[in-house]
């Protein structure tokens, strides 16, 4: 079964998180979405509240199943028995970090491959932080995340 691992902070996860995962389900027989730690980021929802958020936005879709990461993905790879990391390259300045983590990933762990998919360029400039502040000062963020997770953002920012 060919398996893929597609891990980030998902706070929250958008439309373009959505657009990759409908893409990977094209090639892999099973798409993991992993709801991992961002040491460098305090994050609006907690890893629970994210997880519930990506499946009611993937309900509907056999393939994708979601799940916690609370230590290395170097490791979850092989917990998960995925064959591959999956990452979205949105923009060029994207790369630079993305290169570090990957190349860091496999220096944790030879076998971990990282692979590379681009959102269609409607979802290329959207982030979770630019969701949250377009959200938080009061603007419609319908287009840019699937409808539970609009509704979640509202609550959380109050409006
Ligand atoms: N569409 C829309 N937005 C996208 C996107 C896409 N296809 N792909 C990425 N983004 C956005 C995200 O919304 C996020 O926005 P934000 O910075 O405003 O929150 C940003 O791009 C970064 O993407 P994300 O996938 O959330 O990555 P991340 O950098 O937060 O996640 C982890 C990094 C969690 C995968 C990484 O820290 C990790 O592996 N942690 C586990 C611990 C570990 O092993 N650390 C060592 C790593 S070498």
């Amino acid at each position: 079964m060919k398996r893929v691992l597609y891990p980030g902070s998902f706070d929250p996860f958008t439309n373009g998180h959505l657009d990759l995962v409908r893409r990977a389900c094209k090639l892999f027989d099973e798409v993991i979405v992993g709801v991992a730690v961002n040491s460098g980021k305090s994050p609006m929802f907690d890893m629970e509240e994210r997880k519930s958020l990506i499946e009611q936005s993937c309900a509907g879709m056999p393939q994708v199943r979601v799940v916690t990461i609370s230590g290395l993905m170097s490791k979850a790879i092989k917990q998960f028995d995925a064959q591959a990391l999956l990452r979205g390259l949105r923009v060029f300045s994207d790369y630079e970090y993305e290169l570090q983590m990957a190349l860091a990933n496999r220096s944790l762990e030879p076998d971990c491959e990282t692979i590379f998919m681009n959102p269609t360029h409607q979802n290329s400039f959207i982030s979770s932080s630019l969701v949250k502040e377009i959200a938080g000062l009061g603007g419609d963020i319908s287009e840019y995340v699937p409808p539970a997770v609009a509704s979640a953002v509202y609550a959380k920012a109050g409006k």
